[in-house]
């Protein structure tokens, strides 16, 4: 048993098992675990990649020693003794081994989204609770000073009534291009079994829903499969593009435009924007800008030094860091019983483990699938959100998510 004192006096980590090790590590977690100021309460203390080569290159990394590598998650779980586990896995691979780890009585920590489906991420909110552990998803964004700011200005009702709003997130192509080297995902087929949708709409999504608090009600998207299956040699048979327009409660309307397929000679990895109309108001986040523009012989680079920030002597600091940074030191606080009970309702409760996130992203997708094609574009069909509930999760367990 850890001794718990140890851990408050920050000599003793949480003992983290890490479950998948591609680019989600390589970003960000590699930075979180080695080199931020949440190193001192982070112990990796065996890894598991199902693809041999990832296991040996994050190995040989971190300096784990070769009998506390897996390639099952199962037999790490079994065989190590641990505090929580970092699931990075691809979205549709985050059920199996958070379902695993809560039942071995461990905590999660885990990258947005929750999960592919509502299925999963109903699976995964009912699992959280039975246990009675903790989980914690890194929406990123949610630290982000833009977000949180106008999130505590429209709590205090600085702008009126909210009407409408759009948001735009659009990767350079190098993230979806498997011909790209280094490839990005370390996945080859990442970009074919996702989409701009569960890797992007889903951050906006989020951010709208975190600072709003509103829930979906109807969803339809438009998506462009125009320049990804042009692709050589590996084409990619998946969306450029996809604007998803949104129905929220209180009639608000949300257009949430994401892409990966951006030039790669565009001035940042993301172009973000977004904005929010009121009947007395009207906010612009981000605009494209970070404050940090270089030219170089490469070209013209805006860097987001408010997510990543490297700072002399190898540290690495900024909100992407921060999120899921503090959702470990949530981690410690709840083993500890350092947690009142309201605030553990709260982080617990299916809006911040991510599930509207999830629905929203599934609606997407699913209009997506409805649609009709002509010349690569698709033109959706509307999905109502508490509908598709029923359908998936049943009728008694969506009306609790609307309740
Ligand atoms: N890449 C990013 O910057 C980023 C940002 C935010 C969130 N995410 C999320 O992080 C998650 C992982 O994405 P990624 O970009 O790292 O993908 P990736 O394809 O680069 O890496 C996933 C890793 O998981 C491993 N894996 C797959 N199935 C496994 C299993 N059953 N057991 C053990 N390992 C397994 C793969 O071999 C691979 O190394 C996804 O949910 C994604 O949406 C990624």
């Amino acid at each position: 048993m850890v001794d718990l004192a140890q851990r408050r006096s920050g000599r003793t980590p949480v003992r983290l098992g890490v479950i998948g090790t591609g680019s989600v590590v390589r970003e960000i977690y590699e930075h979180l675990y080695f080199h931020s100021r949440y190193r001192p309460m982070i112990r990796v203390e065996a890894i598991c990649d199902s693809d041999a080569a990832q296991l040996e290159s994050a190995g040989t990394r971190w300096k784990v020693p070769q009998g506390r590598r897996y390639l099952d998650y199962d037999a790490m779980l079994q065989e190590v003794e641990l505090d929580a586990v970092a699931v990075n896995t691809p979205d549709d691979v985050h059920r199996g081994p958070v379902e695993a780890a809560l039942k071995a009585g461990l905590d999660v920590v885990l990258p947005k989204p929750t999960a592919g489906t509502i299925v999963d991420a109903h699976a995964i909110v009912e699992a959280v609770r039975e246990s009675g552990r903790f989980l914690g998803v890194d929406f990123h964004k949610r630290e982000d000073p833009v977000t949180k700011e106008a999130r505590s200005r429209y709590a205090a009702g600085a702008y009126g009534r909210l009407q409408a709003a759009q948001f735009q997130m659009l990767d350079r192509l190098l993230v979806a291009d498997p011909n790209h080297s280094p490839r990005f995902f370390a996945s080859a087929d990442f970009a074919r079994r996702n989409s701009p949708v569960s890797f992007l709409t889903s951050h906006m999504a989020d951010t709208f829903m975190f600072i709003t608090g509103l829930r979906p009600l109807e969803v339809r998207a438009v998506g462009y499969s125009q320049k990804l299956p042009s692709l050589e040699p590996i084409a990619v048979d998946g969306y450029d593009l996809v604007d998803t327009t949104v129905l929220f409660e209180t009639g608000v309307i949300c257009h949430i435009l994401t892409g990966w397929s951006l030039p790669n000679a565009a001035d940042c990895l993301t172009v973000q924007s977004g904005r929010l109309v009121f009947t007395d108001g009207m906010v612009d986040l981000w605009q494209n800008q970070y404050g940090y523009r270089e030219i170089t012989a490469a070209g013209i680079e805006s860097r987001n030094v408010l997510f990543k920030n490297f700072e002399p002597g190898g540290m690495v600091s900024g909100y992407g860091i921060d999120c899921p940074g503090r959702i470990l030191e949530n981690i410690i606080r709840f083993r500890e019983g350092g947690m009142e009970a309201e605030e553990q309702t709260d982080l617990l409760s299916p809006a911040t483990l991510g599930f509207y996130t999830t629905l929203l992203c599934e609606c997407a997708l699913l209009s997506l699938e409805r649609g009709s094609r002509a010349e690569g574009v698709v033109a959706g069909a509307p999905v109502e959100a508490k509908a598709l509930l029923v359908e998936r999760v049943g009728e008694a367990a969506a009306r609790a998510y609307y309740a």
